[in-house]
């Protein structure tokens, strides 16, 4: 039986580097083990987090909220018909180990998700997204475990409302409140690719043609010419979200800048790239204390070794503020801050 767990060291825990503890700390792999701590009354005085690859996840200071961190893996078909094919997986399961298992059985849709780190369970809360596809594209339902009631709760894809970088997981009521211990995915078995985003096209030029393997190959290719290694470089991927605006401040930066890149949500909105409001406002490669904004992809900020999250958070508010007095536009922090900020 898994135990409540006290003073845990979250530097491995997450990919941002913070030498930081947790007071509380609670793993398990089986929905029973969490449904017992549930009725145990043990989670009562605390206002638990959940946790899972760590990949998205900025703890200012010592956290003394309880974590909650499931930990089973396990990917396995469990129905197919001749076009398509139903996966579950566990929420402790590592993302990209999921992509890989498909990609090697000839599952097509996750592909372009290649190398994004994090695990299975926290793949529909953001509903990750990368190169023009996002998880929730594939995800057929999500079970999670109600932390009051400790009743197991399914969503359909539709009832997890899922959105850019967003989905019914990070509401009130349902954020740190249900706990995702399994998604099944629903992938196709006859070709399909998403091959307009950015330069992957062109990069697929360089491969022996269009195969799932070859669309892996060039995601891995990009993401690793443009994106620290959080092995080497604490980072989270992206700091910010790309905001989204209204057309005619858009228009007003583009008759300033010319060549802004944006892409057109609705006929009054456009998402505009946070990394290039950064760029533009003079941060790529900036470093303040031990934060810094990566050379390469200014929407990713690191830990230049040995950080606290207070400098991190220093960091990002202070682009967040020159980026509005320049563009007036709000950019917003996609990853999760957790503690208090000083
Ligand atoms: N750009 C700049 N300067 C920069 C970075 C980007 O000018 O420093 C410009 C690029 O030139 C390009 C545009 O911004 O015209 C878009 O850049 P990119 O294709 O690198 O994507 P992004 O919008 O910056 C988003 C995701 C990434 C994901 C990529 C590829 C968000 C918040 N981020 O970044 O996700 O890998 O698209 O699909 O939507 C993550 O979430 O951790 C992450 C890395």
């Amino acid at each position: 039986m898994p135990q409540l767990l006290h003073h845990i060291a979250l530097k491995p825990l997450h990919t941002f580097g913070i030498d930081v503890y947790a007071d509380s700390y609670f793993p398990f792999c089986e929905n029973e083990e969490l449904q017992a701590f549930i009725s145990s009354g043990q989670i009562q005085p605390y206002q638990p987090i959940i946790l899972g690859g760590g990949s998205n996840f900025l703890p200012v200071g010592d956290i003394h909220q309880l974590i909650i961190h499931p930990q089973k893996k396990g990917i396995r078909v469990i129905s197919e018909t001749d076009d398509h094919v139903w996966i579950e997986a566990f929420a402790g399961e590592v993302w990209d180990d999921l992509v890989a298992f498909c990609v090697d059985n000839g599952y097509y849709g996750l592909e372009n998700l290649s190398l994004i780190p994090g695990n299975v369970g926290a793949s529909p809360v953001q509903n990750v997204g990368a190169y023009g596809v996002e998880a929730g594209d594939c995800i057929e339902l999500v079970d999670a475990i109600d932390l009051q009631s400790a009743a197991l709760v399914q969503f359909s894809n539709e009832e997890c409302q899922f959105g850019y970088r967003h989905s019914i997981f990070k509401e009130v009521g349902f954020k740190n409140r249900v706990v995702i211990t399994r998604v099944v995915f629903k992938l196709a078995k006859q070709p399909a690719f998403h091959i307009d985003y950015g330069n992957i096209r062109q990069e697929l030029d360089k491969e022996d043609g269009i195969s799932l393997a070859n669309i892996r190959n060039v995601v891995i290719r990009i993401r690793t010419s443009k994106l620290p290694d959080p092995a080497v470089i604490g980072n989270a991927g992206s700091f910010f979200k790309n905001p989204v605006i209204a057309v005619e401040l858009a228009e007003q930066i583009k008759s300033k800048y010319p060549n802004v890149p944006f892409y057109p949500v609705d006929a009054s909105l456009v998402k505009l790239p946070a990394g290039w409001l950064i760029e533009t406002a003079g941060w790529k490669g900036r470093q303040m204390g031990r934060a810094g904004v990566h050379p390469l992809q200014a929407l990713v900020l690191t830990n230049m070794g040995g950080a606290s999250g207070d400098e991190i958070i220093s960091l990002a508010n202070a682009i967040e503020k020159d980026v509005f007095e320049k563009f007036n536009v709000r950019l917003e922090k996609e990853v999760n801050v957790i503690g208090q900020h000083h």
